[in-house]
């Protein structure tokens, strides 16, 4: 049986603006109080592990020792299957310091060559993290191909050239409800939500 969140304030372990507003629209009909670690000042652990989870669990856990307060930390990516997994963890440091993603989709397509698969999927692992160091983790994907050139302006990321399955159009060309509806992101969510929110 997993832990549940009895409310109160959770810390949402992210420097990223747009990840913590994402997160807290999704916990918006629970009673959590969502801070993020950027207001309470909390220092932004290297992201060490060799996993998705790894690097959740790890973000989430410094954050909830240090606060002695619970908090929720998501880490994620494209993992592409013909390049064994990349750029996976490595998919921010992919586009440098500049986050350049046009450069790194085309460093995507350019390992690629001739390769005929084109599969891949995006990853979502969610930490949920205590004081006294429990922690509960999920990973949520949704599987797709890749497509060249990139297409839409809409979403983030690699968003321009993926295409979910049973879907024509790439996520940065459907509307960011469509997307929200299928991502991995989402579906990390309804799992935590399901397991830990009551
Ligand atoms: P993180 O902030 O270390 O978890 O890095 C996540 C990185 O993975 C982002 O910078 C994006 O490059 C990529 N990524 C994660 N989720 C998505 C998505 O939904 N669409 C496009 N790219 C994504």
């Amino acid at each position: 049986m997993a832990r549940s969140f009895d409310g109160g304030k959770l810390i949402v372990a992210s420097h990223n603006t747009g990840k913590v507003r994402e997160i807290r629209e999704l916990l918006a009909p629970f009673s959590a109080d969502v801070v993020s670690a950027a207001e309470l000042n909390l220092p932004e652990p290297e992201e060490t592990g060799d996993s998705f989870i790894a690097n959740a669990k790890l973000k989430a856990l410094a954050a909830a020792i240090n606060a002695n307060l619970p908090a929720l930390a998501d880490d994620s990516g494209l993992s592409v299957e013909a390049l064994d997994g990349a750029p996976g963890i490595y998919s921010a440091r992919w586009a440098g310091p500049e986050k350049d993603f046009t450069a790194a989709m085309s460093r995507i397509e350019k390992e690629l060559g001739q390769t005929e698969s084109r599969r891949a999927r995006f990853v979502c692992a969610l930490a949920l993290a205590w004081p006294d160091g429990h922690c509960e983790i999920f990973e949520g994907t949704v599987a797709g191909t890749l497509r060249f050139p990139p297409r839409g302006a809409k979403g983030f990321g690699y968003d321009p050239i993926f295409v979910a399955d049973g879907h024509t159009i790439t996520f940065a060309e459907m509307e960011p409800a469509a997307k929200h509806a299928i991502s991995h992101r989402a579906d990390a969510f309804h799992q935590l939500v399901a397991a830990c929110f009551k």
